[in-house]
């Protein structure tokens, strides 16, 4: 049995922060408290360390196939990588295919993962393909702990794309059955339509991948997801935002008293459009959806981290190689897979960025990317909670930890970084999952195949908004 004693460290949580000591048994917290007794636990010293609780990413897509590739980490390489970033839990999109079951999509994604992740995992299952034995489905997808479904109101032309009615149907039918419905909200028509009329004048470069899908079209999208739910009467939750027409929409949203969840992620505050119209096809580095906006738009996505319309971060780690994956698209910006890696660095990211440049404080970060992922997902407080009971998920944060990302140092699969020469200030230096040890000072220790499945339940929680 574990036993381990944290001795010395400040306990971060999304409530506050204080001195004390945490003792870990058999993979659970089983107190927190100054001056803890080690009776016979390994005493791990956290002095000058941030104490909190494992990170949970619930944006990924590991393995998954994509733009007619597949992505380039599978479950063991991007848990690894997440695992070296702080991130205790994953949760990834398993895909419902053209003509299979919700169950079929639960069951593809299992055996992906099986054996290979060293952090606990669970999936939300994204619903491509409606039909009646699907409706009927969903009762049981609740039922075997997947707590929430994903629409794509973009990709036309791909199986992804769904119709309004679907969505709405979805989001009536999720409603009855306790599940979460996500939403990719941009419009998926009028990028279609913008894209063909680019090709046609012989736009092909990667930053025509941008230009076609500008701001207004995921504004008009995110407005029409929320207000489809408010017709259903069902919570939504819009994945992705990057612009300050979304948030807008989003804030009128809360003001109105409806239940809308919101997540952003790193790469809008880390990257920007001119990253896609480097010099030859080097943009093709930076190509994801929504795609990287001006850099106006950050003051108010850092607000709505801040006050709370926004109240999850995460990395939406899709990866690609440049060779190969990302060069299918060299004669055709809407040939270049969708997606950056960031699993990895999306914790330091938020802290270089955010907290150390003031925007937000170290009990926001905790919640941003922990404690609110897990009460939106139905997983708190076994997970994203220091509290007696809770799984002893732990990252031992070093604020003043110093690293420079290049692909060399990097965990994930990838032979390119988006964030190539960037020094990330305050980092992990330590993280266990249930009380073992799977990552400490650069170096992946966790055994693959180690990671838990964790079953989850929705409870549609009021989280404060503009505290
Ligand atoms: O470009 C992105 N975001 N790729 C991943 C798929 C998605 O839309 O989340
Ligand atoms: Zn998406
Ligand atoms: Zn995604």
């Amino acid at each position: 049995m574990i036993k381990l004693l944290f001795t010395g460290g400040t306990v971060v949580t999304a409530a506050g922060s204080y001195e004390a000591d945490v003792l870990v048994e058999d993979g659970k917290v089983a107190a927190i408290g100054a001056g803890l007794a080690a009776n016979g636990a390994e005493e791990v010293d956290a002095a000058g360390r941030l104490v909190m609780p494992g990170f949970i990413d619930a944006h990924t897509h590991m393995d998954m196939p994509f733009g007619g590739t597949v992505t380039a980490d599978d479950w063991a390489t991007g848990t690894e990588a997440a695992a070296a970033g702080g991130t205790t839990m994953i949760i990834d999109f398993a895909l419902q295919e053209v003509g299979g079951t919700l169950a079929g999509a639960f069951d593809a994604w299992t055996e992906k993962a099986a054996g290979k992740t060293v952090i606990d995992y669970s999936f939300h299952v994204a619903i491509t393909d409606l039909r009646d034995d699907i409706k009927a489905e969903l009762p049981a997808l609740a039922e075997k702990g997947v707590a929430s479904v994903k629409i794509f109101m973009a990709y036309k032309g791909t199986p992804l794309y769904s119709e309004d009615e679907d969505l709405f149907e979805t989001l009536q039918l999720s409603r009855e059955a306790g599940v979460l419905v996500m939403v990719h909200a941009e419009n998926g028509d009028a990028i279609a339509k913008l894209q063909q009329q680019a090709l046609a004048r012989g736009d092909t470069a990667p930053r025509f991948h941008a230009l076609t899908r500008p701001e207004a079209v995921e504004a008009e999208a995110t407005n029409r997801a929320i207000r489809l739910a408010e017709v259903a009467g069902a919570p939504i939750l819009v994945v992705h935002v990057s612009c300050a027409g979304a948030l807008e929409a989003i804030h009128l949203a809360h003001e109105r008293g409806q239940t809308i969840y919101a997540e952003t992620c790193p790469q809008y505050f880390a990257f920007e459009y001119e990253d896609l119209a480097k010099e030859g096809f080097e943009g093709a580095k930076y190509v994801c959806s929504p795609p990287l906006r001006d850099p106006s738009n950050r003051p108010a996505l850092w607000n709505g981290l801040k006050f709370g319309d926004l109240q999850i971060f995460g990395s939406d780690h899709c990866s690609f190689n440049y060779e190969g994956q990302k060069e299918l698209g060299k004669d055709d910006f809407t040939l270049i897979p969708n997606g950056l890696p960031g699993v990895e660095e999306r914790a330091m990211a938020l802290w270089t960025l955010g907290v150390r440049e003031g925007k937000l404080n170290e009990n926001q970060f905790v919640a941003v990317l922990s404690t609110n992922q897990a009460r939106i997902y139905g997983c708190y407080p076994r997970k994203g909670a220091l509290v007696p009971g809770a799984d002893a998920d732990v990252v031992l944060w070093d604020p003043e930890l110093r690293t420079t990302a290049t692909v060399e140092n990097r965990h994930s699969n990838v032979d390119y970084t988006p964030y190539e020469g960037m020094e990330f200030h305050g980092g992990p230096a330590a993280v266990y999952v249930r009380g073992e040890l799977v990552y400490k000072d650069g170096e992946v220790v966790g055994e693959r195949g180690s990671g838990r499945f964790v079953e989850r339940r929705f409870t549609a929680p009021a989280l404060e908004v503009g505290v």
